[in-house]
């Protein structure tokens, strides 16, 4: 109800002052870029998103009756705080099948509530007060604020379009102090759509070997890959030691509601990690859990019938903004399109904001990723081949328009 007085002023208790001291860690953390750009869009009607990451397929039939199923069973219990075992089980030959690396699924895999809980836990885990950890930039944005509440500082290091947002190891190796603990690698990467060399990455592996450094490899996007092979960096020589490696069920197998994600790590760190695990989660749904067994379990079929699509909406509005004029790098993995707004003479903001305004399109501004994706914006395909062509017809307006 619009007019209901909020129980706190019903009781008689006067609202308490805006100063309050909070966490300082918290005060730290700038406040998310898109939201007031998502507030406007959630007020507009017939807007083509293009905005929001995650899949626009429902999560398969088989896999959501497992869930059902469960449920019916009546396993409505929690589970073993490490996940129930017989998807740890499933999880340790998906990595073996898939990367021909081995962990053991009693003590080195966790099953957690996507890979933002693992993220989180994984870096409180190894962080203390003031050590530094190194961030791609433009970077997911859970990966510096998640840095931050865990007492680590984020040190930033910028890709480039000119080298198709490929993370450079003297890059990386140039800002590696003796406070160093960690280097976060996020590829298939959230927003560009680049992916990984294997030899890029073994030079960061000896990178990471030669200043005992850790790895936290968040491969969510891991079979959203066109035409490449993905590599798995814990699977490279030494880095199964050294690697906490993330991966999750949202995007390959369109499950983002069911929260299921997993870490493998080497047993003293997973130890460390399902301490903060078993405190703040205790474990992740059980309902879910299960659709996600049948998911690893049968689900392939699916994943591969996903892929098909995205990649034939990939090629089709890569090469559209590039007509458009929005020169575009091609991305081989993830489900995003990352153009260059700099011909229109626009910033990111300012595009994304008109464009929502004047042609009901949503993007997101690539600043809202990081200092380094100013100039350019981020198109995520995941949606019907028909609102990309609607959409690319509206951007190709509104380009025209401001270019005059
Ligand atoms: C790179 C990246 N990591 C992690 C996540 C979080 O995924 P989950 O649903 O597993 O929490 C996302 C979601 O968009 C993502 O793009």
């Amino acid at each position: 109800m619009a007019d209901a007085v909020s129980p706190s002023v019903a009781a008689g208790f006067t609202p308490a002052p805006r100063s309050r001291p909070l966490s300082q860690k918290v005060a730290q953390i700038p406040p998310s870029g898109i939201r007031k750009f998502f507030d406007l869009l959630a007020s507009m009607e017939d807007v083509i998103s293009l905005g929001v990451g995650e899949p626009d397929f429902v999560t398969p039939w088989h896999i959501r009756e497992a869930g059902i199923y469960s449920l019916e069973k009546g396993r409505t219990s929690y589970t073993s705080n490490y996940g129930i075992l017989d998807l740890r089980l499933e999880l340790a030959r998906h990595l073996e099948h898939h990367y021909a690396i081995d962990y053991d699924p009693r003590a080195e895999l966790l099953i957690t509530v996507g890979v933002s809980e693992a993220m989180d836990v994984a870096l409180r885990a190894i962080l203390n007060p003031g050590d530094e950890v190194i961030v791609p930039e433009p970077t997911y944005v859970s990966y510096v604020p998640c840095t931050v509440l865990a007492g680590g500082t984020p040190v930033p290091v910028p890709t480039r379009m000119e080298d198709d947002f490929r993370l450079g190891p003297a890059d990386v190796a140039s800002r590696i102090t003796p406070r160093t603990k960690a280097i976060i690698l996020g590829y298939p990467n959230n927003p560009t759509g680049a992916v990984m060399d294997r030899e890029r990455l073994e030079e960061i592996a000896r990178l990471a070997e030669a200043h005992d450094l850790l790895v936290v490899s968040d491969e969510i996007y891991d079979r959203l890959v066109y035409g490449v092979e993905h590599t798995c960096f814990a699977a490279l020589p030494g880095m199964l030691d050294r690697t906490i490696l993330l991966g999750g069920l949202s995007k390959a197998y369109a499950m983002t509601g069911w929260r299921i994600g997993y870490a493998a790590a080497p047993a003293d760190i997973m130890e460390a990690m399902v301490k903060i695990h078993q405190y703040t989660i205790m474990c992740a749904p059980t309902d879910s859990q299960y659709a996600a067994l049948e998911a690893l379990k049968e689900g392939e079929e699916a994943v591969l019938e996903m892929l098909e699509e995205y990649d034939r909406r990939r090629r089709f509005i890569v090469r559209g903004l590039n007509e458009i004029g929005l020169e575009c790098f091609e991305p081989r993995g993830a489900f995003y399109a990352f153009p260059s707004v700099r011909s229109t003479g626009l910033s990111s903001e300012e595009f994304a904001q008109r464009l929502l305004v004047e042609e009901k399109v949503a993007v997101v501004p690539g600043n809202a990723f990081g200092d380094c994706g100013e100039g350019h914006v981020r198109c995520c395909y995941a949606t019907s081949m028909e609102n990309i062509e609607r959409a690319l017809e509206r951007i190709g307006r509104f380009v025209g328009r401001v270019k005059g």
